[in-house]
């Protein structure tokens, strides 16, 4: 059966997962890290080459500054707390989205763990972070913009190929699948150009409740699929 390459997974529910047992939103964010910590390792097991998962979003910042700080802080504590479990089971890490805007210590943290884990090729683990897809497509416009008017570039020559490489995924293979939980159906701004061709699988399972089994299940589901990409 089919495994996907690459499977980008929008975690939603966190926050439902926690009201529903009367709990503070905050620990249905740290159940939230529980279940990415579970479905990155199952993603190695499963052959899974690269897995992608929104923690968040440039729209984030709108959250109450208690809940934006509660998440940097559970994100400090995860690279902090799993970088050397990741680092010995073959996991790269990467980051898209404009991380180096977070604080300073953070980004100093993230900056280490991507160099302990450069080496690594078993499974690459995409975290986006401060991501938007259309912040990353404006940069990628400007910055072809920019060498068109410096005379570097001629506008026929732009491609999607080129494209690819100037966006922060350059060099990953676009996600074969995407999944959301909580049963919300929508992109969120997510990987707008990457998703072109994915096949799309919304679940009803909240983020924290989503385990290795919902993983096995998903791609599962995928296998099943036809895939044509714009053929017969
Ligand atoms: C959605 O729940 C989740 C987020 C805003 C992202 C937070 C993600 C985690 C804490 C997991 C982090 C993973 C890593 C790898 C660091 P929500 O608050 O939108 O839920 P709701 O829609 O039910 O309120």
């Amino acid at each position: 059966m089919a495994v996907p390459r690459h499977v980008a997974i929008i975690m939603d529910g966190n926050g439902r997962w926690a009201k529903k047992r009367m709990l503070p939103r905050i620990a249905g964010h740290r159940k939230g890290i529980e279940a990415a910590r579970n479905v990155t390792r199952a993603a190695g097991d499963l052959g899974i080459e690269v897995l992608t998962l929104y923690a968040f979003s440039t729209e984030n910042w709108r959250r109450p500054a208690e809940e934006v700080s509660d998440l940097m802080g559970l994100l400090r504590h995860f690279i902090q707390t799993d970088i050397e479990e990741l680092a010995q089971n073959g996991v790269r890490l990467r980051i898209i989205g404009n991380y180096k805007a977070l604080a300073p210590d953070l980004v100093a943290l993230i900056d280490d763990a991507i160099e302990r884990t450069a080496q690594n090729s078993r499974t690459t683990l995409v975290i986006a972070l401060n991501y938007g897809s259309q912040a990353e497509l404006v940069s990628v416009m400007r910055d072809v913009a920019q060498r068109a008017r410096d005379g570097k570039l001629d506008p026929a020559a732009i491609d999607e190929a080129m494209i690819d490489n100037l966006l922060d995924t350059h060099g990953l293979p676009p996600p074969d699948l995407l999944i959301r939980t909580s049963g919300e159906q929508r992109l969120s701004n997510f990987m707008l150009w990457q998703l072109a061709y994915a096949e799309l699988l919304f679940v009803d399972t909240l983020w924290p409740d989503f385990g290795a089994q919902s993983l096995a299940d998903a791609v599962a589901d995928y296998g099943a699929r036809e895939r044509r990409f714009g053929g017969l």
